[in-house]
């Protein structure tokens, strides 16, 4: 099935004169992609990234991470922002996949999920990657210390250098020196791909093939999601349509977007998402916030103000068609709850008439509400999904007159810090 994009419920907020109007924009934006010509042209090597990658590479990280699984009970990724939320976002999404234990550090600072962590693995076999294309990233750079340390403490020589990955620059940064210099094992983040677009670099596939996710379907994937959004047609492709319903309701004042799905496993896809929206739009005055909830469950803390607050969000459901798993509603004798309506029906049944439902009140209460469906909640279709973001906010970066590919906004935050811990 692939994935489907339902605009019906735009329907009295966006036309579908207001979309053909801006065809030759999204068609100069395309260009300039395509050409390399648009702003921050030094980083779009994500675009044609799945089919650039090798085959062979693909088949020599599955191995690599059978070797590295078959001494190790758990994995520890460091990593923040970009080096950390794909790589999250991937194995929460397939959580049943991942045949190994993943736990994150270096997102945060907090001591006590630090030390935790710590106790929690301290009597297993570990490996850790350490993800920084920068390099000199605080949070994981910090994390990356005390870890380290934790682990010189537990192996030595040979055993510490196979079991501490580092997935960094090919020259730059603190982080490749301590791996040239310790001889751990390294991997090489390409410089033409930005943080937020580097799920399918070693930034994501090396961590996943520990794991032992499937990264040859996740990227297979998005190499259907690289042929079907490179299509000009607008009338076919989904992704420029997606961004182009966006940049009409954004223009109309709405300027929340509320992911909301009914699946909780896509809870850290919108997080991933959240950062690829919020850091590629959200600058020079301009750019939607990006929320998002998990459905039914915030319904009932939220669903209030979504039917019957300020008017200035609008919503995009993320659909999936078939789960993996079937759970039967049981018959009750008494039935006193009444729902003996839904007895002998598949539970995913009543999930998808709440979205149905959700879906219609909103967009009656005032929100209108895009959904897009993908087939199956897999690693396939996960990296589809990726590629239809990443090629939406590219084009949606374009449409605002900004420049989608960097993030100045996030250094002046460190500058204070900085001065203040004396760095
Ligand atoms: O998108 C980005 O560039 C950021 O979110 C970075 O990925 C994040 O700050 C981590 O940077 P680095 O990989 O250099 O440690």
């Amino acid at each position: 099935m692939g994935i489907i994009l339902n605009s019906e419920n735009l329907k009295g907020f966006v036309k579908p004169q207001d979309v053909d109007a801006l065809s030759s924009r999204i068609k100069k934006a395309h260009d300039e992609l395509e050409s390399g010509t648009g702003a921050g042209n030094d980083y779009t090597g994500w675009l044609k990234l799945p089919s650039f990658i090798d085959d062979q590479f693909l088949d020599e990280l599955v191995s690599f991470g059978k070797e590295v699984r078959s001494f190790s009970d758990c994995l520890i990724s460091i990593g923040i922002g970009g080096s950390y939320l794909g790589i999250r976002s991937t194995i929460d999404f397939l959580r049943q996949e991942a045949r190994i234990p993943v736990y994150y550090a270096g997102h945060n600072m907090s001591v006590d999920n630090l030390a935790g962590l710590l106790e929690e693995v301290k009597d297993k076999n570990i490996s850790v990657v350490v993800i920084s294309k920068s390099g000199t990233t605080t949070e994981p750079a910090l994390a990356f210390r005390v870890i380290k340390k934790f682990m010189e403490e537990k192996y030595r020589d040979d055993e510490l250098k196979k079991r501490i990955i580092c997935v960094t620059d090919k020259e730059k940064g603190a982080l490749r020196k301590i791996a040239d210099q310790n001889g751990y094992r390294s991997f090489i983040i390409p410089d033409d791909v930005g943080g937020r677009f580097s799920v399918l670099t070693p930034v994501g596939l090396v961590p996943l093939a520990i794991a032992g996710i499937d990264i040859k379907a996740l990227v297979e994937g998005a190499r259907v999601g690289e042929k079907e959004y490179g299509c000009m047609d607008l009338e076919k492709n989904i992704a420029y349509q997606y961004a182009a319903n966006r940049f009409c309701l954004f223009n109309q004042g709405k300027v929340i977007e509320v992911m909301a799905s009914f699946y909780d496993n896509l809870f850290y896809v919108h997080e991933w998402w959240k950062q690829l929206f919020g850091e590629s739009e959200g600058k020079n005055g301009k750019g939607i916030f990006p929320a998002s909830l998990i459905l039914s469950t915030d319904l009932h803390s939220m669903g209030q103000l979504l039917q019957d607050g300020v008017r200035n969000l609008f919503e995009t459901f993320i659909e999936i068609e078939e789960q993996k798993n079937r759970i039967i509603i049981p018959e009750d004798e008494q039935d006193l709850d009444k729902f003996n309506c839904v007895a002998g029906k598949d539970l995913d049944f009543v999930n998808k008439q709440a979205y149905k439902a959700t879906a219609a009140a909103h967009v009656e209460g005032g929100v209108p509400n895009m959904t897009i469906t993908i087939g199956k909640g897999d690693a396939f279709h996960l990296g589809q999904l990726y590629y239809f973001f990443e090629k939406a906010v590219a084009v949606s970066g374009y449409l605002l007159g900004v420049n989608p590919f960097d993030q100045p906004g996030v250094e002046a935050y460190k500058k204070k810090m900085f001065e203040l811990i004396g760095k």
